[in-house]
């Protein structure tokens, strides 16, 4: 199948089941702002993830974890007033969750109750599932996220490939096992062996997106900016560029500031 159901005027975590089901993947991908999430609804992305990588590309950060749960949430209301269709989750940044899961609770409520977001979504396995069982206990459906979870960069050290061990693979089996019984609704996997995939996809039934895990997904996530290129300087394996808007953006800046130059700009018809 091509193309994204476009009858469907709402996705549901329940869409995405029937997707996975159909045999139908599902596209993902950041969005930010309001310009930018309207225009990739419109265009009829499945997904849209107001992403903590916002704290990359928005705000120039090296890594996700400085961005706060204030921060999430402006992005996240932005993007829920632009978008009609597509399922809206919404990151659990850094430190709103991971303290317990009473912390983990109220920053899910404040999120759904201050954005109107679809869902959240946490980073890790068994040493979050306290606070992943308490949000879902609150009817907040959950994404997870394992891999290369870019919140513990600081245990990692690095952005390789995750899982390439049999010990850490086993793990991320058994983390994806319990994060689908105990109700998520998805989960991501990033920068994982594609073998290690096509398991975790055997494995369990809910949807498994990808970014850098290969085609076995049962979709695919990536950052809009990378995907647009805008973020030229970024280039792993995986991303694949579907435009260079850093050319389009400059060569546009460029004949402006030539036209206001050149008293070209306004002309007799751009003025009242
Ligand atoms: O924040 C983000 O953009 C993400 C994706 C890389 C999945 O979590």
């Amino acid at each position: 199948m091509k193309s994204s159901k476009t009858s469907i005027t709402k996705v549901t975590t329940q869409v995405l089941r029937e997707m996975k089901n159909h045999g139908e993947k599902i596209a993902m991908l950041t969005a930010y702002d309001y310009s930018t999430a309207k225009i990739i609804d419109q265009a009829n992305i499945d997904v849209i993830l107001v992403g903590d990588s916002a704290a990359n590309v928005m705000a120039g950060h090296a890594t996700t974890l400085p961005i706060t749960l204030d921060q999430m949430i402006y992005h996240g209301r932005s993007v829920v007033r632009a978008v009609k269709r597509a399922l809206i989750v919404v990151d659990l940044p850094f430190g709103s969750y991971q303290g317990s899961s009473k912390e983990a609770l109220n920053s899910a409520i404040r999120v759904m109750k201050e954005t109107g977001a679809d869902a959240v979504k946490l980073e890790g396995g068994e040493e979050i599932i306290e606070s992943v069982q308490r949000i879902l206990s609150a009817g907040i459906p959950v994404m997870g996220h394992l891999g290369l979870t870019p919140q513990s960069i600081n245990k990692f050290g690095t952005y390789v490939v995750r899982a390439t061990e049999k010990a850490e693979a086993e793990k991320l089996i058994k983390d994806a096992i319990l994060l689908q019984k105990v109700g998520c609704f998805g989960i991501v996997l990033e920068k994982i062996p594609a073998k290690l995939t096509q398991k975790v996809v055997k494995s369990v039934d809910i949807p498994i997106i990808g970014i850098g895990a290969g085609a076995a997904a049962d979709g695919q996530v990536l950052v809009f900016h990378d995907m647009v290129g805008t973020t030229q300087d970024f280039s792993p394996r995986f991303l694949r560029r579907y435009a260079n808007l850093d050319d389009v953006i400059g060569n546009a800046v460029r004949r402006y500031i030539d036209d206001v130059k050149t008293q070209d700009y306004p002309n007799s018809k751009e003025q009242y």
